[in-house]
């Protein structure tokens, strides 16, 4: 009797064993389908050089574009790109549409409070840009009553709204935003000064338009991501990464030409 009861233990002891096993093995499977492998990133790509499409294609190229596949790299992740609406990028972030945003986004306090933001990549400011015959115009303060353009939702547009008097029109894409300086429908357009340089330098605006007066409010761009997500500090740390090894300073140069030390 006691012998088969031994047994029987015995018996139970190595089935829990085999089981045992059997959900050693499973763990890491689970473990494995819980990081995502793939990072879905919306932009709105109508902001060259950080991101823009080239005429009749679909790619996404650009700083931005670079900088945030050297970090799906480095985080073993494939990044999936989407367009939309600059002002759409957060809300699909809070919608859980996408995992994060890169879009030449400044870091402001109350963008801090709606989503996660990266430590900052690249320091710009926003300027004024008017017609290259607009002599009435040198500087922000010769805006009153006067029309501006700027994209939706941008630090631009708030910019603009804080002029006296100004009459702003706020426009989706920052090719309308340039077109409607170019057809005289305002006096000027407040936008991003690398992004203005770029329009000057080989945008299609170098015989019609001009950049006046000092750059205004400093501004940092980051990486925006859903409040709390574990993906903020590996993107941080990415990000550091690259700054280390030089693959930040290849992508600066290729861009925007010297490094700044
Ligand atoms: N830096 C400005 C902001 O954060 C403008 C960004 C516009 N970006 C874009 N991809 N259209 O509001």
């Amino acid at each position: 009797m006691k012998k088969a009861f031994m047994l029987l233990m015995a018996m139970v002891m190595m089935v829990m064993m085999v089981a045992g096993c059997g959900g050693g093995e499973k763990k890491p499977a689970d473990k494995a389908a819980e990081v995502p492998k793939v990072l879905r990133v919306g932009t709105e790509p109508t902001f060259a050089p950080f991101e823009f499409q080239k005429e009749g294609s679909k790619d996404f190229d650009g700083f931005d574009m670079d900088l945030i596949r050297a970090i799906g790299k480095q985080l073993n992740m494939k990044v999936e790109i989407q367009n939309m609406g600059f002002d759409a990028l957060i809300p699909a972030i809070n919608a859980g549409n996408i995992d994060a945003a890169i879009a030449g986004m400044s870091i402001t306090p109350d963008r801090q409070k709606a989503v996660d933001m990266s430590d900052p990549y690249y320091a710009s400011g926003l300027v004024v840009v008017v017609n290259k015959d607009n002599e009435a115009v040198k500087s922000v303060k010769d805006l009153d009553n006067k029309g501006i353009a700027a994209q939706i939702g941008t630090t631009g547009a708030e910019r603009a709204a804080k002029v006296p008097g100004a009459k702003v029109k706020n426009f989706n894409t920052n090719s309308e935003v340039f077109l409607e300086l170019k057809n005289k429908g305002v006096d000027a357009v407040i936008i991003d000064k690398p992004v203005a340089e770029y329009y000057l330098a080989q945008g299609g605006g170098k015989e019609t338009a001009k950049i006046v007066g000092e750059t205004m409010e400093a501004e940092s761009y980051g990486i925006s991501l859903k409040k709390n997500s574990p993906l903020t500090a590996k993107i941080n740390k990415a990000l550091l990464d690259l700054k280390k090894n030089g693959e930040y300073d290849k992508l600066y140069e290729k861009w925007f030409g010297a490094v700044k030390k």
